[in-house]
């Protein structure tokens, strides 16, 4: 099948009660540094500690270390951590689907962001382990031939990511309101006023007064890989988590309390109301995929001044969009559309080749099709190969 559709209208059709949802488990993580260096672990991770208000977030603009994103990193660092845990651990990753959590929230969002598009590459992998996997790392002889991994790859198409981000750079803004780079900043500058390098406990007073003074760097990051999965589809998807609100814990099975961090405009009117409803879809869509439980929304001003901190619990957002909201748009829906889209997905892209997934800009319809017959394009690393492979 060269060519196929799925068509996200009409939404009422995924409603009703939620399919089955495995609590994201994070089975490994990585981190970037400031120079955007990547290594594996957790030396990225950051803290949650309050910030102090009122926080002027335009403070440092000027010596914003903004990353140059426009490079396309494929699944590299993705499939890089993969590769290192199955040496670790001696099991395979077996799941469906392996991709950035971005892509995800994409497709969780589709049936209530009729506005927005997106472009995406996939590939099918299939592999058997051979016996120098078998040799190399201690899995019983009898279980392991007998498994056989076929799992899609997803990568956002970048040349499309690098043309979106032209127009928003281009867009103009109504008068008085601050750039699109401004903005941006505000955004990463909240991020550093509201965490600290280290657990609170060793910190000191000078440590804690000295995030207002820190460089802005978007650079360093500590990204999550879970494990997770809605209906049939099993899923391995790696992110970026902002902070914890305490420490990891020491027991792998323990849930962490990530937070996710945000700042939203002060909700002045009724249509500030459905606007801020509609970014909730986004942060509560990004959140849940990775099993982040809170959220803290610093509201500002025009100015790009917090005055307030709301803390939301991920979970409760679908519910009170319903009852108290505007019902702009409901989870239930969301999670039935994604695992019968991703269904329907692990069928269409089979064999050899390279697809590209496909919503248009104010289309209803996902477009599905083969833009290379062989090969899996760029989409997976010679270190993924070579080790899948056994060469
Ligand atoms: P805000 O979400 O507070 O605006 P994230 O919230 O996903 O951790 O991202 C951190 C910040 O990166 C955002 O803060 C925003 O400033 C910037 N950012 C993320 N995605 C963006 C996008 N698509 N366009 C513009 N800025 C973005
Ligand atoms: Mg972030
Ligand atoms: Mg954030």
């Amino acid at each position: 099948m060269n060519q196929a559709t799925f068509d996200i209208q009409p939404v009422n059709r995924f409603g009703g009660s939620n399919t089955t949802i495995r609590r994201p488990k994070e089975i490994a993580c990585f981190s970037y540094d400031q120079d955007r260096r990547f290594s594996l672990g957790d030396a990225s991770i950051a803290y949650y500690y309050p910030p102090s208000l009122p926080a002027d977030l335009n403070i440092g603009f000027d010596t914003f270390q903004k990353l140059n994103d426009a490079a396309d990193e494929h699944l590299d660092a993705l499939l890089d951590t993969i590769v290192a845990m199955e040496k670790e651990t001696g099991k395979m990753c077996e799941t469906d689907i392996v991709t950035w959590r971005g892509m995800l929230t994409k497709i969780l969002t589709a049936p209530f962001d009729m506005m927005n598009g997106f472009e995406m590459n996939a590939t099918c992998y299939q592999v058997r382990p051979t016996l120098r996997h078998n040799v190399r790392i201690k899995t019983s002889a009898t279980t392991f031939h007998s498994i056989d991994i076929t799992s899609r790859f997803i990568e956002e198409n970048n040349s499309y990511k690098n043309r979106q981000k032209e127009l928003q750079r281009n867009q103009r803004m109504p008068p008085g309101m601050a750039s699109q780079e401004l903005m941006m900043y505000w955004g990463y500058k909240f991020e550093v006023l509201s965490v600290l390098r280290k657990p609170w406990d060793p910190c000191t007073r000078d440590e804690i007064e000295n995030r207002q003074n820190e460089v802005v760097n978007n650079s360093a990051q500590y990204c999550s890989v879970v494990k997770t999965g809605m209906g049939n589809v099993r899923m391995v998807l790696g992110g970026e988590v902002d902070a914890v609100w305490d420490c990891k814990p020491d027991r792998k099975e323990d849930p962490i309390h990530w937070v996710e961090l945000k700042t939203s405009a002060e909700i002045r009117n009724d249509r500030d109301m459905l606007k801020y409803e509609r970014k909730l879809l986004k942060f509560w869509a990004q959140s849940f995929l990775l099993g982040v439980p809170k959220i803290i929304v610093g509201f500002r001003d025009q100015q790009g001044i917090v005055h307030r901190l709301e803390e939301l619990e991920t979970a409760s957002i679908p519910g009170k969009v319903k009852k108290v909201g505007r019902g702009s748009w409901d989870g239930n829906i969301c999670i039935n559309f994604a695992a019968a889209f991703l269904e329907w997905l692990k069928q269409v892209i089979q064999g050899d080749g390279v697809w590209r997934i496909r919503k248009v800009e104010k289309s209803h319809v996902i477009e599905v099709y083969k833009v290379e017959e062989s090969g899996h394009g760029d989409i997976l690393s010679s270190t993924f190969k070579t080790w899948r492979e056994g060469s």
